[in-house]
């Protein structure tokens, strides 16, 4: 192909500024239909022959089926942090360079964790569908009562970016900082301990890890049961760290007061018993969800393609 203009299949929509720059590298083969918006496997498996460069979502499965039918990629830009959507030792097979979007999206994403945290805990979500079904019968003293957040602990499972963005906001809430990291960070104000000590002891666990085998079903039934009758689980990484039925099951048996939920084990699906339960706030994978932010993660996913189809190192590899 050396030459001709580079193929790139673009699988979601991007703002139409980033496009125009994906646009001035080469060809770019969109997939766009009205009401479908996840490009169906089959066809992302047909349009990625003779195609360089493809940008992913993280509702694109790009498996092995699609890494051998790509025989000409260079490179997969996925559009999001997490790569859980594509196999990635088959792409290092294959020679493919697999990049993401780290850095861009942290604030974004802590600052909705922060949101789950104070919507949970201070019962914004009940309230608010207490108003809306005309059930408030006007203001009591003990009525609707949270919990505070100050001198408590947040325990953070996976201090990466994210994790620690999350911990600098908790610490302007007055909570200390515990967490659990493959790699211990020097912070002297963050305690690092082991997974069952942190469920144990912190009033808030926040999951900011990626997702892999090992962290599937990370928090099960025996985890939750770990954790304090008085404490909120929250998740804004990806669905499968936690088994969504045991969550079910803990939260209607009040194991645990609460939890606040960005991500599901089967989007867009959501385990029907969480919707009939009252402490459990339900986002639809909003973490990393702004104008800005998408536009910054679309942005850096094209200046990525940009770099490896004129033969440079890419700027994000995984
Ligand atoms: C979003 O979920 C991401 O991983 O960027």
């Amino acid at each position: 192909m050396s030459g001709a203009r580079p193929s790139i299949l673009l699988t979601g929509k991007i703002p139409s500024s980033v496009l125009a720059r994906l646009e001035s590298i080469g060809d770019v083969d969109q997939y766009r239909k009205d009401g479908v918006d996840v490009m169906p496997h089959d066809e992302l498996v047909a349009r990625i022959a003779g195609k360089q460069a493809l940008v992913s979502m993280i509702t694109d499965a790009v498996d092995k089926a699609v890494i051998h039918a790509g025989t000409e990629l260079k490179i997969i830009a996925n559009a999001a942090v997490g790569y859980n959507n594509i196999d990635a030792a088959a792409a290092r097979e294959r020679g493919v360079i697999v990049t993401n979007t780290p850095g861009v999206l942290t604030d974004a994403t802590a600052d909705l964790t922060w949101a789950l945290i104070l919507g949970i805990t201070r019962r914004i979500g009940e309230g608010e569908r207490l108003i809306r079904r005309g059930g408030w019968k006007g203001w009591t003293f003990d009525f609707m009562l949270g919990s505070e957040l100050h001198g408590k602990q947040l325990g953070i499972v996976g201090y990466g970016g994210i994790g620690r963005a999350v911990a600098r906001r908790g610490r302007a809430f007055g909570m200390r900082i515990a967490y659990t990291s493959r790699t211990p960070k020097n912070e002297p104000d963050a305690d690092a301990m082991p997974l069952d000590r942190l469920l144990s002891t912190s009033d808030v666990v926040s999951l900011h890890c990626p997702l892999t085998q090992e962290t599937k079903h990370l928090i099960d039934q025996p985890a939750l049961a770990r954790m304090k009758r008085s404490a909120y689980l929250i998740n804004t990484s990806r669905g499968p760290v936690i088994d969504e039925k045991a969550l079910a099951w803990a939260l209607r048996m009040r194991l645990i007061a609460g939890a606040g939920l960005d991500v599901f084990e089967h989007e867009p699906t959501v385990e029907p018993e969480l919707l009939t339960l009252e402490n459990v706030m339900l986002v639809p994978h909003l973490g990393s969800g702004t104008v800005e932010t998408r536009t910054a993660m679309a942005d850096l996913a094209v200046r990525n393609v940009a770099a490896v189809l004129s033969g440079q190192p890419p700027i994000t590899p995984v």
